[in-house]
């Protein structure tokens, strides 16, 4: 996810220090590239590069940047690699514009070869520069400033935000489409930002702003205008008392709540990602040609890799083999080859016993590639070829997000090895949206059920036993009861023992296993039971379980990764009722760099 932050003073000062740290502010969303600019007179000084915030900001002395307005941004390489030339802002053609983007300009392929067609100087891939060649077009066309971003908003499709500002002028101007813009107000100064941290530490009078409004910014005042008809929209500015660390979980009670409602929106962005990505082209070819596929992780990560193997199989008829990574030695080592490929899964990118799984598959000379979140993370500087998770940091030690993800980036992976068309997917962000509003009262209303126990399990069966799994590894490391994830058909052979009255066993039902299902529940109310089933509505769930968290109509595929979200707000509930801080569990770490 990428960030952006503009600001416009009275006169030229000096700037780049406000820039720097207002980027240090946004590195939390995760980013590859860093740029600056400042605007003084008839002169743009644009300062850009890949790397670490302090590195490029040291390397390329921004803090000796000085004008009357300022941009910096972070890119998280969408359209374009990472690189110097695709690093943000971005200038015109002529250089007398320059602007820098958050978000995803989907159209950016089309846009570009209509810009190069009409004369103008595209240099990057990047999108963002798509956002100011869109306003350049009706600039030299001879309409305002204002109207050309009205225009421009119709030819740009996706979801974005941008800032943009000219030479011999004294505002910025900022249009939000779908990606977050927050307006600050201070003493001599205003500025605009992708998100409140970078906003906090100079002003506390903000404006949010919405969809479809585009906000010009003076140093002592800012206009909100709509894009629909260009009137003239009234806001008053409010005032932020939040600390900091509430204003980072963003109205949210706790990062891990936060987290699991930024799924439909990384989710969105995994996908633009992954399609027509050279890595993924590569990471096919290397699958197709393979004797033996391996998906190796550690925890949440080796649950995406067990749905990842079985979307292979159903999708594509590609058996892959799961594995635990510390078992990989032991167990796969001794049989493998340079034919053989391995995915390497872990969000941190730093696990130990994923790196060790993948040093001693390099040394067999097995093709290794790499899914990981933290970008610059040893497994991605390891790994040729690896596709980034786009989920920007995970900050609570409960993986949410970067689960989620890691399925989305397997599905995406089985549809294309299947060659199926991929358009479906492009739903799974709504249904998200959809199984989290509907999951929300009815999960609170089943925690009082479940919080007098602390044994319990949770079944699945074909891709929902991955979910199981997963959902009850959140259970067990949140809520610190006991919950065993099983394959649901897997109970009767001994643990059925465990079910006395009330006793809670969550089945998670695919649409096409609901029969199996059905017989698993009555195994378990028959003996007095609680049957807490999570599946989409079916009289038949309805009338044999005990309670029916529904989830949306979606295809067995995307319903099993949809079910995976109620569970995360079960653990997540359960804990805060319990008083536990569901962020930071007792005993647990988010990076287990030790064996
Ligand atoms: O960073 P990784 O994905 O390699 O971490 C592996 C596990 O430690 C991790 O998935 C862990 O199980 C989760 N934090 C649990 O929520």
């Amino acid at each position: 996810m990428c960030g952006i932050f503009g600001i416009v003073t009275e006169k030229d000062q000096p700037l780049g220090s406000i820039l720097i740290e207002a980027a240090r502010r946004l590195t939390y969303r995760g980013y590859d590239s860093v740029g600056a600019a400042t605007i003084s007179g008839s002169r743009i000084d644009l300062r850009k590069d890949v790397g670490k915030v302090d590195e490029v900001a040291e390397r390329y002395h921004f803090a000796e940047m000085t004008g009357s307005r300022g941009i910096t941004q972070l890119r998280w390489a969408t359209f374009g690699a990472p690189s110097q030339v695709n690093a943000q802002p971005h200038l015109d053609s002529d250089g007398d514009l320059v602007g820098a983007h958050n978000g995803n300009v989907v159209n950016n392929v089309e846009l570009r070869q209509q810009f190069m067609a009409e004369g103008m100087t595209v240099r990057s891939h990047n999108d963002g520069e798509s956002c100011v060649h869109a306003v350049e077009r009706y600039i030299d066309r001879g309409y305002d400033f204002i109207e050309a971003i009205r225009r421009a908003y119709q030819d740009l499709q996706g979801d974005y935000a941008y800032v943009i500002g000219q030479i011999n002028d004294d505002k910025l101007y900022a249009v939000k489409k779908g990606s977050g813009l927050v307006v600050g107000i201070g003493e001599g100064f205003t500025c605009v930002s992708s998100d409140l941290p970078s906003i906090l530490p100079l002003t506390r009078k903000i404006l949010r702003i919405q969809d479809g409004e585009i906000i010009t910014l003076w140093a002592d005042r800012v206009e909100l205008r709509s894009v629909t008809d260009g009137r003239l929209i009234e806001r008053e500015p409010e005032r932020v008392t939040e600390t900091m660390e509430a204003v980072q979980k963003g109205g949210y009670a706790h990062f891990m709540l936060k987290e699991i409602h930024e799924q439909p929106q990384v989710a969105r962005e995994v996908l633009h990602r992954l399609a027509g990505s050279a890595e993924v082209d590569q990471a096919l070819a290397a699958i197709r040609n393979a004797r033996q596929v391996y998906f190796i992780g550690c925890g949440t990560s080796y649950h995406a890799c067990l749905a990842g193997s079985v979307y292979f199989a159903q999708l594509a008829g590609k058996a892959v083999i799961p594995v635990l990574a510390p078992q990989f030695i032991p167990q796969y080592l001794p049989a493998v080859n340079r034919q053989d490929v391995g995915i390497f899964v872990s969000q941190s990118g730093e696990t130990k016993d994923v790196l060790n799984a993948l040093q001693a598959a390099q040394a067999q000379g097995m093709t290794c590639l790499g899914l990981a979140n933290v970008i610059g993370s040893t497994l991605t500087k390891a790994t040729a070829c690896w596709l980034p998770l786009c989920c920007g940091y995970e900050i609570s030690v409960p993986a949410t997000k970067t689960f989620t993800n890691q399925v989305v980036t397997f599905l995406y992976l089985a549809y294309r090895l299947a060659g199926k068309d991929d358009r479906p997917l492009e739903d799974i962000p709504a249904l998200m949206e959809q199984t989290l509003s509907a999951a929300e009262s009815q999960i609170q209303a089943i925690v009082p059920a479940i919080n007098p126990w602390n044994d319990m399990y949770c079944l699945g069966y074909g891709a929902t036993y991955p979910m199981a799994l997963e959902g009850a590894l959140k259970l067990k490391e949140i809520t610190y009861a006991h919950c065993e994830g099983m394959l649901s058909t897997e109970f009767k052979h001994g643990p059925l023992s465990a079910v006395t009255d009330n006793y809670p066993v969550i089945f998670v039902a695919g649409p096409q296993d609901v029969p199996l299902i059905v017989s698993g529940i009555n195994e378990v109310t028959c003996r007095g039971g609680r049957a807490i089933a999570i599946g989409q509505e079916d009289s038949r769930l309805r009338a044999n379980a005990s309670d029916l968290i529904t989830l949306p109509a979606a295809s067995p595929e995307i319903s099993s990764l949809l079910s995976v979200l109620p569970l995360q707000l079960l653990a997540y509930h359960l804990s805060v009722e319990r008083g536990y801080d569901p962020d930071f569990p007792r005993n647990l770490s988010k990076t287990l760099t030790v064996d």
